[in-house]
């Protein structure tokens, strides 16, 4: 587990969602980075995605709730992050199950999670969907373009082999820090660009 770093400055919140798709290893690169940024963050986690965590991550439901600051129930819905008064950084829900972007893209909010991707949308915070199921049929691509059209960002877990990742971990953690540079967290270290570009003839 990385150091936190700590400038002694109070910053607001990243609201990190885990719902029950693949490639919840993603939501833990993004929890450590976030840590050692000194980014606070508070997680929850739908019954679904504890149980993707336990089918496909290395690491226990324990471990994910021990890299956040606060991890409120997914049934409460009346945690600080239900709140527009409560100030955030915007949200992550990596990765974004179909069932959990439909809910989001008509505004449901019956899950913690889900209410509080529509009070980020509401309070024009930035809400990235790392959405992952393939192939998608058109109600799927629908929902996309209902929540873009209210401002979210999708960002599937699309990997960047232009950025040559040495191993699975090197892929899953410029992934994550391509999905926290679409909240403003930069991490340069993790956003390599081919330091000499093949030219284009
Ligand atoms: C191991 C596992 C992997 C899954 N992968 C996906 C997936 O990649 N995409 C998806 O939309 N649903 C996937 N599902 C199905 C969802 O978990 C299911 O639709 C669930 O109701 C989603 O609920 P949630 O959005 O509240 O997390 C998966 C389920 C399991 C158990």
């Amino acid at each position: 587990m990385e150091e936190r770093q700590d400038d002694g400055a109070e910053k607001p919140p990243l609201v990190v969602g885990i719902s029950g798709a693949s490639g919840v290893d993603i939501a833990w690169a993004l929890l450590e980075i976030a840590r050692a940024q000194g980014v606070p963050v508070h997680l929850v986690i739908s019954e679904a995605g504890a149980r993707t965590i336990a089918e496909e991550s290395r690491h226990a439901l324990g471990e994910f709730r021990a890299l956040a600051d606060a991890v409120p129930s997914n049934r409460d819905i009346g945690a600080p992050i239900a709140s527009g008064g409560f100030a955030t950084l915007g949200m992550i829900v990596v990765p974004c199950s179909m069932r959990s972007l439909a809910e989001i893209a008509h505004g449901l909010s019956s899950t913690l999670l889900a209410r509080a991707a529509d009070v980020t949308l509401k309070e024009r915070r930035p809400l990235v969907l790392a959405v992952r199921e393939s192939p998608l049929h058109l109600g799927h691509l629908r929902n996309m373009v209902a929540v873009t059209e209210t401002g979210a960002i999708i960002a599937p877990p699309v990997p960047a082999f232009y950025q040559h990742p040495a191993d699975l971990d090197d892929l899953i953690r410029q992934t994550a820090a391509r999905l926290l540079s679409l909240v403003g967290i930069e991490v340069p270290e993790l956003r390599r660009w081919p330091a000499a570009a093949p030219s284009p003839d």
